[in-house]
């Protein structure tokens, strides 16, 4: 049997080139080794931003981020993909994961503060529903009685959470749950191409993977590079250039590369000619992307379907660990009426 995978992502919409090196093509390369399970965490978003208009703002994110998914080549026939609010028994074990962790342990976490900071949340008014963002995740890992979990840095402590949970449960009620191996990403992040910091799209500096090849180009036109070098003939810094850090990760050519980066230095290779390059290579890496695109893009609901089919097999799944949850603690009663009240049976 193989082991099984979960990871997923907050819907914020259209997925860039820095969402692909960190973690899309790290979850496209894991489908075949795993049971891999990819979930939309809207739940999640509400920990910051409960307000309706966020709600249905996430409508069109949800499938825009997979729509992006897919393009870059996560398979539903391999992996299954759902959203999080649409399977109860999330909402159900993330209560009892309440019981299971100390609100000491939860307050320290410097992610939560992160997430307060730049939602401008002010530290006294942090939502309770926040301050439990790891145990609802923690729920998500559990559900599928996750293996494996791939993410980024700034989630490792949720991972070890998951696990404290996990170990305790599994103390109090016997053996349920598998405790979640954390896989890091380890591609650093990937920098906008205003050189400020890593791409993102509030911050206004990210190639979208849906870009068109127009977009690209002028994108690339307008990348930060060294400033100081106001003609070809000037001698250019590389390290720390974006533009070196964009070929490093998208151009095969390691030769060329090289190449460039020696005229750089020595003032003999215009900016214009790299880019130009650069903008050849990202759109050679975007051209099967756009393609497969096309593919899901092409018959409407397609998306929809892939997301309810999806969901449909995770509640599945979520039943039969949420009934194995129950009967482990031994909730509800000793008969089994009293459950049947709570549950279809
Ligand atoms: N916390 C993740 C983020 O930073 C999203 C997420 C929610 C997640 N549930 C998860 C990641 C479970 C991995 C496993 O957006």
């Amino acid at each position: 049997m193989k082991k099984r995978i979960l990871t997923g992502d907050r819907p914020t919409g259209k997925l860039h080139l820095g969402h692909f090196v960190g973690s899309i093509r790290n979850r496209v390369a894991l489908q075949d080794e795993y049971d891999c399970y990819f979930l939309i965490a809207d739940l999640h978003t509400l920990t910051t931003k409960p307000q309706k208009e966020a709600i249905l703002e996430m409508r069109s994110h949800i499938k825009d981020a997979v729509l992006d998914w897919l393009s870059c080549g996560v398979d539903p026939e391999k992996s299954t993909i759902y959203l999080q609010s649409a399977i109860p028994e999330i909402y159900e074990m993330n209560l009892i994961f309440e019981m299971l962790i100390s609100l000491n342990r939860l307050i320290g976490l410097p992610s939560l503060k992160e997430m307060a900071r730049n939602a401008h949340i002010a530290e006294e008014s942090i939502p309770l529903g926040l301050i439990g963002y790891p145990v609802l995740q923690s729920a998500d890992i559990l559900m599928p009685k996750a293996h494996v979990v791939p993410v980024g840095k700034d989630n490792e402590a949720h991972i070890e959470l998951a696990r404290d949970i996990a170990r305790r449960f599994n103390n109090y009620y016997g053996e349920v749950f598998p405790e979640p191996e954390v896989l890091l990403s380890e591609t650093p992040t990937l920098i906008g191409i205003d050189g400020k910091g890593k791409m993102s799209k509030s911050a206004g500096n990210a190639i979208l993977l849906s870009d068109t090849p127009k977009e690209v180009e002028k994108k690339v036109r307008g990348m930060f590079t060294d400033p100081n070098r106001v003609h070809a003939n000037v001698p250019g810094k590389v390290e720390g250039n974006p533009l070196f850090m964009f070929h490093e990760e998208f151009n095969p050519n390691k030769d060329e590369i090289e190449d460039f980066k020696k005229r750089y230095r020595a003032g003999t290779v215009g900016d214009v000619e790299i880019k130009a390059r650069l903008v050849e290579e990202l759109n050679r890496f975007l051209d099967p992307i756009r393609e497969r695109r096309k593919h899901f893009e092409g018959e409407k609901g397609t998306v929809e379907k892939i997301i309810y089919d999806g969901t449909l097999k995770m509640r599945e799944v979520a039943k039969e660990t949420a009934k194995e949850m129950r009967s482990a603690m031994g909730l509800m009663g000793s008969w089994n009426k009293i459950s049947r009240i709570a549950r279809d049976v």
